[in-house]
Order: structure tokens, then C-alpha cells, then sequence
């Protein structure tokens, strides 16, 4: 894995902050990748699912509404789902707070591409590519024991406590999910979770998105298309500012976040898993001109030194399996060289038949 980025690192907020009238042709998209606003009424009309979590917890329907959004969306929106609203907040306030702080402050955290763990500017390491309109800061959560803590930022005062107390709650909800998710799948309520190493050697990370303001949105993404590879994410998003667009078809559906609502999305490994049943669906995210926009995604992700592949019992004569099995830490790598592309990742494991 390379060790350092193939060109210096800008970052697109204190690009932003020059004031440039245009967006300097290092972000400008191909034709064919650029965002589309102006949906048709009935796209406009159409949402991801949205499921009261008091609703599927334990119940028999709640689990048909999850199988439905799981594999029809890849994507849901979660209320009720138990974590604090005000942490959500504080938490997701603090690292606004922390984007805030100076240049220099941030780049005491400057990432690489070995770990990712810090604060970044790009996915990938392709010279020349085409570079995405925000800057993000990474860190690894799980298992406890791969935390650097020297990576963690120590501004503003409160900011270490905040993502302990919101990981703590969030990887509780993903433990929940991940029962829920088995059952839906007709499977016994811990085996996903077994499949995925067990509770005590899952992974998770934390990636909280800045979006800057951008002086010519139609030219450029925020984040390019791209599918999660790991297990399951929980997005929170920017309680103002929409931006995040999810594949139906052939176009793109904006995602109108419900106040106090998590998202939830299927990543690639459960898409594996599920053998294809459940589906890790495109997205990417979109800029605007007047106002910033900052996102948590925390991704909960299978231990990453065992071969992930379809599950044995969802394998069937009518269903073989789908995928060949791969270890995470080896799917990652190669999804951080070359940066987000679409679905090309989890297709390059399709059994030919
Ligand atoms: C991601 C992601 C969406 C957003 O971080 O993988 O898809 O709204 N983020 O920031
Ligand atoms: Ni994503």
C-alpha cells in the first residue's frame, strides 16, 4: 500500500474559503458523472423508506418492512432507533466545530494513505484523478484495540468524549440491526453476527464528511458515486442541508432526511453475505453553493481476517452462490487505491457461471 498521496493535498474548504468564482478543473466531473437536479416530479415524489424502529423491533411485519427496504433500497431511514437526539447533536456539532479551527490545527492530523486515520482530502491514490468536493476526517473505533488515540482530535475540548459516548450508542444500535437483519434474512437471530466474526472482533470506523460551498455545484461531487464496502453504515446527516443521492434505476432520488432520523444502508459485505438478496445500492453526494454540509458515517464492519462469503444457508439450488469469499481487510485495500467507482468493487467477485 502506498505510504504518501501522489500529488499535495489541498483542502477544498480553504479552497472554498478563497473565494474562487470557478471549481478549478481538478474537481470537474466527466459529463456523464455530473449530478442531476432537476428531478421529475414523480422522482421528486418517490423517498427511501422510512421505518419507525418501535415498530420492527421483535415484530413479525417489522421484519417483512426491513427485508423489503434491505433488498428493494439497500437504504432506510431510522427513528425511534434509541440514540440520544441531543448527543446526535453535540456530536455532530463538535467536529463543525472542529472544521472550523485553523489549517494548521487540522493538519497536525493529516492522514495517509496507509491507514486513512486522520484528517484527508482524497480517496485513492490514482495520479491525475479527478478529485471529490470535500474534505473528511477518519478514525478507526473497533475493535478497541486497533484505536490510536494520537489520531483523534483533541479540539474542541469536549470532541473525544462526544465520539466515545455516540460510538458506543451506535455500535449497540448496529448490534441490534445486525440481529434484526438475520432474522429478515429467515436465519437464526445471531447468525449473521457470527458470520461476521462475532461482537468481539466486528470492526467499525467513523468518517465524518465536510462539504464545503461550492461556487459551481453542476460541475462537481461532494463524494462520488460509490457503494460502502463494509457491513453496515449509520449516516447521520446534516439536520439543514440535503445532499446525499441514493441509485433508483437510472436516475438518483435525493434523500430528504426526517428530523432526528439515522440512515441506514447495506454495504458490500452484506450484500455478500445475503448472497445478493439484500443490496448494497450506489450513492453519492451533492454540493451547493450556500451553505456547508457535514455528515457522520460510522461503518460496521466484519472482522477483517476471515474470508467473507455467502452465507451457506441462503445458497441453494435455485440461488448458488453469488460471490467468491474474500477477507475484508483485503477488499479495503483495494477499494482505498482506487477510490470510490461505483459498484466496480463488489462485481469484480461475481462467480462467472
Ligand atoms: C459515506 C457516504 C454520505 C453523506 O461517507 O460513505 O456515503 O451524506 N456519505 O455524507
Ligand atoms: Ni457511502
Amino acid at each position: 500500500m502506498a505510504t504518501c498521496w501522489p500529488e499535495p493535498i489541498v483542502s477544498v474548504q480553504s479552497l472554498s474559503q478563497t473565494g474562487v468564482p470557478t471549481v478549478p478543473n481538478r474537481y470537474v466531473k466527466p459529463a456523464h458523472q455530473r449530478p442531476v437536479f432537476n428531478t421529475t416530479q414523480s422522482d421528486a415524489e418517490m423517498e427511501i423508506p422510512v421505518l419507525d424502529m418501535d415498530d420492527v423491533w421483535g415484530k413479525p411485519e417489522g421484519l417483512r418492512l426491513v427485508r423489503s427496504a434491505c433488498e428493494e433500497w439497500g437504504f432506510f431511514q431510522m427513528v425511534n432507533h434509541g440514540v440520544n437526539h441531543s448527543l446526535m447533536e453535540s456530536v455532530r456539532g463538535a467536529w463543525r466545530e472542529f472544521f472550523e479551527l485553523p489549517l494548521d490545527e487540522k493538519r497536525k492530523y493529516a492522514n495517509s494513505p496507509d491507514t486513512y486515520e486522520g484528517y484527508g482530502s482524497r480517496l485513492g491514490v490514482v495520479k491525475d484523478a479527478k478529485l471529490d468536493w470535500s474534505d473528511y476526517f477518519f478514525l478507526n473505533y473497533l475493535p478497541s484495540s486497533i484505536r490510536s488515540p494520537s489520531k483523534w482530535p483533541s479540539q474542541p475540548p469536549k470532541i473525544r468524549e462526544l465520539i466515545e459516548e455516540y460510538g458506543e450508542e451506535v455500535k449497540k444500535l448496529c448490534e441490534r440491526l445486525t440481529e434484526t437483519l438475520s432474522e429478515s434474512l429467515g436465519l437464526e437471530p445471531n447468525h449473521l453476527m457470527k458470520a461476521l466474526g462475532g461482537e468481539d472482533k466486528v470492526g467499525a470506523s467513523l468518517r465524518t464528511n465536510y462539504y464545503p460551498k461550492c461556487p459551481q455545484p453542476h460541475l462537481t461531487l461532494g463524494l462520488s458515486s460509490h457503494s460502502d464496502p463494509g457491513g453496515i453504515t449509520i449516516l447521520l446527516p446534516d439536520e439543514k442541508v440535503a445532499g446525499l443521492q441514493v441509485r433508483r434505476g437510472d436516475g438518483w432520488i435525493t434523500v430528504k432526511s426526517v428530523p432526528n432520523a439515522l440512515i441506514v444502508n447495506i454495504g458490500d459485505q452484506i450484500q455478500i453475505l445475503s448472497n445478493g438478496i439484500y443490496k448494497s445500492v450506489e450513492h453519492q453526494v451533492i454540493v451547493n453553493s450556500g451553505m456547508e454540509r457535514v455528515s457522520l458515517a460510522f461503518f460496521y464492519n466484519p472482522r477483517s481476517d476471515i474470508p467473507i462469503g455467502p452465507i451457506e444457508e441462503l445458497v441453494t439450488e435455485n440461488r448458488p452462490a453469488l460471490y467468491k469469499p474474500i477477507r475484508f481487510d483485503e477488499y479495503r485495500s483495494l477499494i482505498r487505491q482506487k477510490g470510490p467507482c461505483g459498484k466496480n468493487q463488489v462485481d469484480s467477485l461475481l462467480l462467472s457461471r
